[in-house]
């Protein structure tokens, strides 16, 4: 019988049904010996074997079966004597639905540098490497709803374009229609919003939390998962221009349970990885330790990516204040011999990605929650604690990443957190609605950001940010 409709690889190579008929697509990974055809098409890291018969196919068909070409097949599926996979197609029909000039082919069967890859982001997605990220992107996704939604959190989309710029997270890049050759100007010169399209300067948001916290004030628990974007010239390996970030909000919440909460979040979602991204993570772990025997000795990993987040889901974090952090630092051996970049004198220092490294790599060899920042070092939003020096802020931190989630208590207390906009010199005005909130039934809540893309470096075990998103947006960077 013929097959007409098309079955998916996965479940090809999934199927107990040797001796079915089968139509597969996909794309050709290689072509050896003219006759073995690895295809795949997505739908796992593992290609299926077609086997045609070079002795009955046309030589005009054969030549067109090259790297990256797109074909149909149609065959028996039947027992594989070849090693590495359980059954194969014998190929009896073949279509070349999409040619892929060999000469020109920028993707070969061989090892491409990420660099290199970077450059054809378009394309970059037909490697093992990149399909698998992006397979785990998806879970992850998927993950992230399925933990809030199994809590009784609600979704809430809040706005990419904001009129407020208050939230003071970063850079923020404009969004305007005026013309910029020929800008409307008040009586003092300023360039006049007023003739803008929103009658108002605005801006891509940096964060959707000001926003959520209005839904949590009603429903509760909410969480809002959107592009956030930021305009500093950061150049590493752990900043975008634009990422998306996952941020709960959660009423009656104090800091302890907030930490409880990004603790056991950032567990299901390692767990998730483990149970649900079986194969993709084999082969990134697999490219890691391979990666590892390149770097001299002292370098590599002292864990494999697979050890790595069976050991996050299995221990718990290290809780400390801010406070204890400078103590260890102070004492800490790259502080005393003058290694750190910038040396940790006394408190109140802001903690570079050094120091977290530091604490996380080194110390104690686990994440860890930093909690209790100097207010003066922390955002206008985070509630004041009892000391009067310090908030209830808390940052997550991971080995071989630093700051995954950055959070805090909020300050419900209209008196002090007007005190404290006013000393900030944030005006009133710019947030009444945010205000408002602490005038009408306000609630202590609590609530995080966990940068998607941090995560993603997380459990794919990659190094650069630039290669967990399919299209990355970094300083001078906007390709694609
Ligand atoms: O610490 P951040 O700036 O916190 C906020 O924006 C709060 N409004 C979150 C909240 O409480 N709702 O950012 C949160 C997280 C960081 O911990 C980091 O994981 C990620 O967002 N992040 C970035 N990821 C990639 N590129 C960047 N430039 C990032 N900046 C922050
Ligand atoms: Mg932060």
């Amino acid at each position: 019988m013929e097959a007409k409709k098309r079955t998916k690889i996965i479940d090809v190579l999934g199927s107990t049904s040797v001796g079915t008929q089968v139509l597969v697509k996909g794309w050709v990974r290689t072509f050896r010996n003219n006759q073995f055809i690895a295809l795949n098409d997505g739908s796992t890291i593992n290609n299926i074997q077609g086997v045609v018969d070079f002795t009955t196919t046309d030589e005009k068909i054969l030549k067109r079966i090259t790297t990256g070409a797109c074909i149909s097949i149609t065959g028996e599926v039947v027992e594989s004597k070849g090693k590495g996979q359980s059954v194969e197609i014998k190929v009896d029909q073949l279509e070349i639905l999409g040619d892929a000039d060999a000469d020109k082919y920028p993707l070969q069967p061989k090892r491409h540098s990420l660099e290199f890859l970077r450059e054809i982001a378009h394309l970059r997605v037909r490697t093992n490497t990149f399909s698998a990220i992006y397979r785990m992107r998806h879970a992850m996704i998927f993950a992230v709803h399925k933990f809030f939604t199994e809590k009784g959190f609600f979704n809430i989309h809040t706005p990419i374009i904001t009129g407020s710029d208050a939230e003071g997270a970063g850079e923020m890049f404009k969004v305007t229609n005026l013309d910029l050759e020929n800008l409307p100007k008040t009586v003092e010169g300023h360039i006049d919003f007023k003739e803008d399209f929103f009658g108002k300067e605005t801006n891509l948001t940096v964060s959707g939390q000001l926003e959520v916290e209005t839904a949590c004030m009603a429903l509760s628990e909410v969480y809002t998962f959107g592009p956030t974007f930021r305009a500093e010239n950061s150049n590493t390996s752990r900043h975008l221009a634009e990422f998306w970030m996952i941020e709960p909000e959660m009423a009656f919440y104090d800091i302890n349970d907030n930490m409880d909460l990004a603790e056991e979040f950032l567990k299901y979602l390692t767990n998730y990885a483990l149970d649900n991204c079986k194969d993709d993570l084999e082969f990134l772990n697999n490219r890691a330790v391979e990666e590892d025997k390149q770097k001299p000795q002292q370098e590599r990993a002292e864990m494999t990516l697979l050890e790595r987040l069976k050991f996050v889901v299995e221990n718990d974090f290290v809780r400390l204040t801010y406070t204890e952090a400078i103590d260890i630092l102070k004492n800490s051996k790259p502080n005393k011999k003058k290694k750190f970049q910038y040396l940790i004198n006394e408190w109140g220092a802001d903690l570079q990605s050094e120091h977290e490294r530091y604490l996380v790599e080194k110390h104690f060899k686990k994440p860890v929650i930093l909690c209790d920042y100097p207010k003066d070092i922390k955002a206008f939003y985070m509630r004041l604690n009892e000391d009067g020096k310090t908030v209830a802020a808390m940052d997550v931190l991971f080995p071989g990443i630093g700051e995954i989630i950055g959070g805090a208590q909020r300050e419900e207390r209209y008196d002090v957190l007007k005190g404290k906009i006013e000393k900030m010199g944030i005006p009133e005005e710019d947030l009444w609605w945010y205000m408002d909130l602490r005038k009408f039934g306000s609630a202590p809540h609590s609530g995080f950001g966990l940068g998607f893309e941090r995560l993603m470096l997380f459990v794919t075990g990659m190094g650069n940010i630039r290669d967990v998103i399919p299209f990355p947006r970094t300083p001078d960077n906007a390709e694609f």
